[in-house]
């Protein structure tokens, strides 16, 4: 692949930015076009699925720009690329691997194999795998299946990290809360931080208490150090009598770790290693999210990211929703040098989204290395952050209003609320709040404004607002329930893979984590041996040295 800025659109978008770009007026182009909201609006349909409305039309966008960012997505082979994801071939090219993540939530039963081999059937494939999920998922719920002392589980305690947490389950059983069984409580454990595991055992009743280890490679360590101390409470709290079968069950590609761990295959939920560990939740990692929410709502959940799936793989790019998304970040990162992307959903159930969305966005185009192994001569993946709404409003906002830096942003909100308390009055002055950041982003304020407001003239520059910044508003048609959740986020997947399509990078793989995790290994042997962090930068050894006086280690 040629690289992005060698394109011939990539110059001629660098030039439609200088000569168009850099004098565009947000406001100026709405009140000149009455119908740039239909045209640069979609709607996102799907049976099953309420309508969700993507408004790009808070953008810099006109139609020359969106035919040009359409040429470079040509031009960079992104559906060539979304062809091969589809098609199972070893797009992550640095793992050589498939990414197949959109086969666990085939429910049309769409043809899906890799090396030729039905991903869908079979003793290990993924319909055998949700009708297991599907069955002890019921039972957890209904409480047949019962721990050692013949009590139902109601404390369950996912033990994972990244993808097998946070970037999932935690997530999205956040997300889902409103449809969540109420006898359940449910502890997400991830940090190495002895604190997090403490505060979970401390709160939890060995008779009653359900463990899912959840983690692909069964090999990281916080996760297998927290499932050791796991099982090692578990077992002296019981006497040694509690039966770990009953009460451990794993999420896993590695089975013969997981075995060694002393948790029986038979109570191993399996996945392939063309599972990204960000692309997890639909797998038997999702477990805890169909414990929680029941295997229905869990279908439905995946129905829903199959029916973006549909929409991303068979839309023409001027219309793909996910592509906009995608291609609109390209232009701001590669053209305005945005460096950073927010999003702010109005919506407490998605408290979770920003930080999950940060691990998608930032593991999978955090990259500097092209697919021919050369450093990319322009930006790459954005800094992601964000906060639910209204709270994001008290606080990191004024810099989003009136900073120097220029932050695309995006809005979601739901029509309805799963809670419309007073008389829908939350729901509504939600829902103002989500219409006016928007618009005041986009319209700001004038000196003239701010004047005419009877401002003294040395707090007109204080109180002005420049706005034209760029948004786009999600408004999903009702609330949000499982399918719609799992379209945004779908949505938000296919986005980033287009960004990465554009930019020639692995977007699947995660090189960049490997270092700081050899390090941390081979200081830990440090810490309990003599020495003074000897061999280390003065400023590393300086450090090792004052917490092992501090520590008394
Ligand atoms: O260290 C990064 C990472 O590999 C993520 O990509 C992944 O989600 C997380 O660690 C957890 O990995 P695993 O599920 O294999 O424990």
């Amino acid at each position: 692949m040629a690289p992005a800025n060698t394109l011939p659109a990539w110059a001629e978008l660098q030039s439609h930015r200088d000569s168009v770009g850099k004098s565009f007026v947000l406001k100026e182009a709405f009140a000149s076009d009455p119908a740039r909201f239909e045209r640069f609006a979609r709607t996102f349909t799907a049976p099953g699925v309420a309508d969700v409305l993507f408004d790009f039309s808070k953008n810099f966008l006109t139609d020359e720009t969106l035919d040009l960012l359409v040429k470079l997505a040509e031009q960079a082979g992104v559906e060539r690329k979304r062809d091969a994801m589809f098609r199972g071939d070893k797009i992550n090219f640095t793992e050589k691997r498939a990414v197949y993540h959109t086969a666990l939530r085939n429910v049309s039963g769409w043809e899906m194999k890799v090396e030729g081999k039905d991903v869908m059937g079979g003793p290990n494939g993924v319909n055998t795998v949700l009708d297991h999920m599907k069955e002890f998922s019921g039972q957890v719920r209904s409480g047949e299946w019962k721990g050692f002392t013949g009590k139902k589980l109601t404390n369950i305690i996912n033990v994972g990290i990244g993808g097998s947490d946070l970037s999932g389950p935690v997530m999205v059983t956040e997300a889902l809360k409103h449809y969540g069984a109420d006898d359940l409580t449910l502890h997400f454990v991830s940090n190495i931080d002895g604190t997090h595991m403490a505060e979970a055992l401390k709160a939890s009743d060995p008779e009653t208490t359900l463990f899912l280890i959840a983690s692909k490679t069964f090999t990281t360590a916080e996760t297998i150090t927290n499932a050791n101390t796991a099982k090692t409470w578990f077992l002296k709290k019981t006497d040694g009598k509690g039966d770990i079968a009953k009460h451990f069950v794993a999420l896993s590609t590695n089975e013969s770790e997981v075995t060694k761990f002393g948790i029986d295959a038979k109570n191993m939920f399996g996945f392939e290693s063309w599972v990204g560990g960000r692309y997890s939740v639909w797998s038997a990692i999702g477990l805890s999210v169909a414990i929680y929410v029941g295997f229905d709502n869990f279908y439905k959940f995946l129905s829903g990211a199959h029916a973006m799936d549909k929409h991303f793989r068979e839309t023409p790019l001027k219309d793909n929703i996910p592509v906009l998304g995608g291609l609109l970040s390209v232009w701001y990162s590669d053209f305005f040098q945005a460096q950073t992307h927010l999003v702010a959903p109005f919506d407490q159930y998605l408290h979770r989204f920003p930080a999950y969305l940060q691990q998608l966005s930032m593991e999978s185009n955090g990259k500097s290395i092209t697919s021919d192994g050369s450093s990319a001569k322009y930006t790459t993946g954005p800094i992601l952050f964000g906060e639910p709404c209204t709270n994001a409003q008290h606080s990191f906002f004024q810099l989003v209003h009136q900073g120097t830096k220029l932050i695309p942003t995006d809005f979601i909100l739901a029509a309805k609320s799963h809670n419309p308390i007073s008389d829908n009055l939350h729901q509504k002055m939600l829902a103002s709040n989500y219409f006016a950041q928007a618009e005041a982003l986009m319209v700001g304020k004038t000196d003239e404004e701010v004047r005419a407001e009877g401002t003294p003239e040395d707090l007109v520059p204080h109180k002005r607002f420049l706005g034209n910044r760029p948004t786009t508003s999600i408004l999903v048609g009702d609330v949000i329930g499982p399918a719609e959740l799992g379209a945004l986020i779908a949505y938000y997947e296919h986005l980033t893979f287009t960004e990465g399509a554009i930019w020639d990078i692995n977007s699947f793989d995660q090189w960049g984590v490997e270092l700081g995790k050899v390090l941390a290994k081979k200081i830990l042997k440090e810490l309990d041996e003599a020495g003074n962090g000897d061999g280390h930068d003065t400023s590393t050894g300086g450090l090792i040295s004052a917490f092992k006086k501090y520590a008394k280690i």
